[in-house]
């Protein structure tokens, strides 16, 4: 990005390191162990062998376009020319988390904030809060993709809006997020495939949202998602499905304001619950699921 304001340094493992307003840190390649490229690789290589088939074409090609392997943990710095190139979306490097308002202002500028940091050996399979992986692996290649990459703009641009608006917009919004961004599956001719970032970078849950018979299969229902509350700490309950990222987009184009108004009379509903009026692909037989309120 253009010169970024340094407004603090932060104390870290890496000693003290400047910290812009915008949350943003320069990637520390030349720090990562060789633990670290190797569990890039070792997830890397697992994923690619469980996502062949499962993922979307547009997602698995993307990957290769941007040259990710195996071998390396990608450099931000040569990822960058290719994306900007192709839909002028750029990678920033962050801690972690960054406040929501941030963040969203980092979407609606075309920059995605990616964890620069990587799990250790232990947390091959599961990690609670983003890392390297997730964020690079299964953000990243969809914002090569014209269409995904205008909505996660408008994402940015609707979520400040939605700031302004309330705190309950705002929720709406997180759950758009999370039932496509970070868990959608979309239909295509050889049948459901995954491009949520969430999934993509589980093993597990690649496996679970396709071919488990526990989970709903739900069309995708925008105000219907926006009511949809879901689980932080279990696969999903409900997966919902696009039947294309122009669908995403249109569906998502027109001012959600009264739609903001109209939910909000609305009871939220359950993640594990199917609706009379929903396009069921699949009524899941909840095999398995927790039994306590949802997160
Ligand atoms: N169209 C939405 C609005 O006016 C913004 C938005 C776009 C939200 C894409 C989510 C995804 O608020
Ligand atoms: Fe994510």
């Amino acid at each position: 990005m253009n010169t970024p304001r340094r407004v603090e340094h932060q104390q870290t493992d890496r000693g003290t390191i400047p910290v812009y307003a915008t949350g943003v840190v320069e990637q520390p390649w030349d720090d990562y162990t060789s633990v670290d490229h190797h569990v890039w690789g070792e997830l890397f290589a697992r994923q690619r062998e469980v996502l062949a088939g499962r993922a979307c074409q547009e997602f698995l090609d993307s990957q290769n376009v941007l040259q990710m392997t195996a071998d390396a943990i990608p450099k931000f710095s040569e990822l960058n020319p290719i994306l900007r190139e192709a839909t002028g979306w750029e990678l920033v490097g962050v801690e972690g988390l960054l406040p929501e308002y941030t963040f969203f202002e980092h979407l609606a500028n075309r920059r995605f904030p990616v964890t620069w940091w990587i799990r250790k050996p232990e947390q091959i399979d599961y990690i609670s809060e983003p890392d390297l992986f997730h964020d690079l692996f299964g953000h990243v290649p969809l914002l090569m993709n014209p269409i995904f990459a205008d909505y996660m703009e408008a994402y940015g641009r609707g979520a400040l809006k939605a700031h302004g608006i309330s705190e309950e917009a705002l929720l709406n919004l997180t759950r758009l997020y999370w039932y496509t961004v970070e868990f959608g599956l979309i239909r295509t001719a050889a049948g459901l495939r995954i491009y949520g970032a969430g999934i993509v970078s589980s093993k597990g849950e690649s496996i679970y949202c396709l071919e488990s018979d526990a989970p709903n299969r739900i069309g995708f229902d925008l105000e219907r998602i926006m009511r949809a509350q879901y689980r932080i700490d279990t696969y999903q309950q409900t997966y919902f499905v696009i039947d294309s990222f122009e669908q995403l987009f249109e569906a998502t184009l027109p001012d959600f304001t009264p739609i903001y108004a109209r939910l909000a009379n609305q009871p939220s509903i359950r993640a594990r619950d199917v609706l009379d009026s929903d396009d069921v692909i699949h009524r899941g037989t909840r095999e398995g699921f927790a039994t306590d309120e949802d997160a």
